[in-house]
């Protein structure tokens, strides 16, 4: 358990990747963590789809900047070899909260595994696109679903992870 807790306190978003692949190892022991998140009504409600070639990766990278008004040339998915995209079931209540705690999930696995990640947003407004829908068809997920963020995962790359800022103060109220 103390393992656990310290990788909570010590995972970090990491925005600069060494440009090799992660192992499929590692990455068959993060996503079978992911699939233990736990769901509303145990429903196992989101769908994962994980991307691993540059052309789609570039893609994503292009739809997800033009909602930040980015040119083709500003990467936000930072060069990391991996994405896994994580979709919501929108016919689930609790399909958003499930889909997010995945990503949390993700994310934490990643860290105990070794990874680097990051928690990449805009997934609904990427996949609300043509373009989006058309991947998303070409992938075979249900048209229930709608996308919520993509989780990059590569080795971390020098200059990749910041200091973490401290805690606030006032989290938490014992009333
Ligand atoms: C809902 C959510 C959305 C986020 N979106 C982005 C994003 O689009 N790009 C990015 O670089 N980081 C994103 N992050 C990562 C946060 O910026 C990061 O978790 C936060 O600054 C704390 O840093 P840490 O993860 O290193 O502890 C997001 C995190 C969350 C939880």
């Amino acid at each position: 358990m103390k393992e656990t807790l310290t990788d909570i306190r010590t995972r970090r978003s990491c925005r600069k990747y060494r440009p090799e692949q992660i192992t499929e190892e590692e990455l068959s022991t993060v996503l079978e963590a992911a699939t233990w998140t736990p769901t509303g009504r145990g429903m196992q409600s989101p769908q994962l789809v994980v991307v691993q070639d540059a052309a789609t990766l570039k893609q994503l990278s292009v739809l997800n900047g033009s909602f930040m008004g980015w040119g083709p040339d500003k990467d936000p998915m930072y060069g990391a070899p991996t994405a896994v995209l994580v979709f919501t079931d929108t016919t689930i209540p609790t399909g958003r909260d499930d889909s997010a705690l995945m990503m949390g999930t993700l994310m934490l696995a990643a860290h105990s595994t070794g990874l680097g990640s990051c928690w990449i947003n805009r997934g609904k407004e990427m996949f609300d696109t043509a373009e989006g829908r058309e991947l998303m068809q070409k992938w075979g997920v249900a048209d229930k679903y709608e996308g919520l963020a993509i989780c990059i995962l590569g080795y971390p790359a020098e200059g990749g992870i910041l200091a973490p800022k401290p805690r606030r103060e006032d989290y938490i109220i014992r009333a």
